[in-house]
């Protein structure tokens, strides 16, 4: 087989973007979606991309990414249907392995490259790349879930329990640009791993983050379109541990997805770790289960 290596570049994401819809399934991809998995990623390389092709045509597409603390995530992976099992994948990947222990990576994560992933691990309907993983010598760590919520039936109500929390002197509403560098400052504290997932939250005409405020200080957060965007996923959210159990996570989730309606008729809750706080908050149903893997490449 007649293989040739290329670089990305943006010119070739509609290219990319039928080649993924194609080998990617269930998976729906747009140049959008792609361009912010690729492009947008704070720590895309070209070093550690790669495009395939067999006859000039795109045969296989890799992505990996370095992240501090030395954690290598493969982004995005997937082979042309008709050309699999023929050492493909494994190529790719090698490629990709090679490349990060060149830079100071340690231990090699799939997909789950957050705070801009496409998906949270690999679902067991990609069932092939369960094995794939396997042979390449990566094990399983842990499962997670995500979940959805249908928004085109009748808006959650609120006012009650928002009404409830302003007799705490707690209060809750959307925020502007000027609130940026205060949530920043709140989420250093409380929530450090979310500071530019909620930086994207602020990237559009409007601002898609609530906070909750009490005595003027911020005490929680949540909103949506910081990963993903378009594709209708909520989150991150967070609530200040010593105002925890009061109702405030449960009042977020609902003003939020009242806010998506404008925008979607379906909310993914990506990566849940407790699905009971969901189902009962808002019926949330299990959309997509993922086992999330890892390989370590180097001693600790
Ligand atoms: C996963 C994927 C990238 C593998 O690509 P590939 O080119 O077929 O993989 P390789 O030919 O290099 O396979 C390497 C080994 O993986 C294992 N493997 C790959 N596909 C397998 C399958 N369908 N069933 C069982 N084992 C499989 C085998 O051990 C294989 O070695 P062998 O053929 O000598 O037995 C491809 O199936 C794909 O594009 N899937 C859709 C996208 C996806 O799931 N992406 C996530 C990737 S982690």
């Amino acid at each position: 087989m007649n293989i040739e290596i290329r670089s990305i570049y943006p010119d070739l994401i509609n290219n990319l973007t039928r080649f993924m819809n194609r080998n990617h399934p269930p998976d729906r991809f747009t140049p959008a979606l792609l361009n912010e998995k690729i492009f947008e990623d704070k720590d895309f390389s070209t070093d550690l991309t790669l495009c395939l092709y067999s006859k000039d045509i795109l045969s296989g597409f890799g992505m990996a990414v370095l992240r501090e603390g030395g954690i290598g995530y493969i982004k995005l992976l997937a082979v042309e249907k008709g050309l699999r099992r023929r050492g493909l994948g494994r190529a790719i990947y090698n490629f990709l392995e090679r490349r990060l222990k060149a830079g100071v990576c340690r231990l090699i994560r799939i997909y789950n490259s957050s705070p801009n992933y496409l998906l949270p691990g690999i679902s067991p309907e990609l069932t092939p790349a369960v094995f794939f993983l396997k042979h390449l010598g990566f094990v399983k760590y842990a499962e997670t879930c995500n979940m959805k919520v249908d928004l085109t039936d009748e808006f959650f109500p609120v006012e009650s329990e928002i009404k409830k929390l302003e007799s705490k002197g707690i209060s809750i509403r959307k925020a502007q640009p000027s609130d940026l560098t205060e949530l920043t400052l709140f989420l250093e504290e409380d929530f450090p791993a979310w500071i530019a997932e909620a930086e994207e939250m602020f990237s559009g005409v409007e601002s898609t983050v609530f906070i909750v405020k009490k005595e003027k200080r911020i005490i929680g957060f949540a909103g949506y379109d910081a990963n993903n965007k378009g594709m209708g996923w909520f989150g991150p959210m967070g609530v200040e541990e010593r105002y925890r159990g009061s109702g405030i996570g449960s009042v977020l989730l609902k003003i939020c997805l009242n806010d998506m309606r404008k925008k979607y008729n379906r909310a993914i809750i990506p990566w849940v770790s407790s699905p009971e706080f969901y189902i009962r908050a808002v019926d949330a149903r299990i959309e997509r289960t993922f086992w999330q893997f890892e390989k370590r490449v180097q001693p600790i």
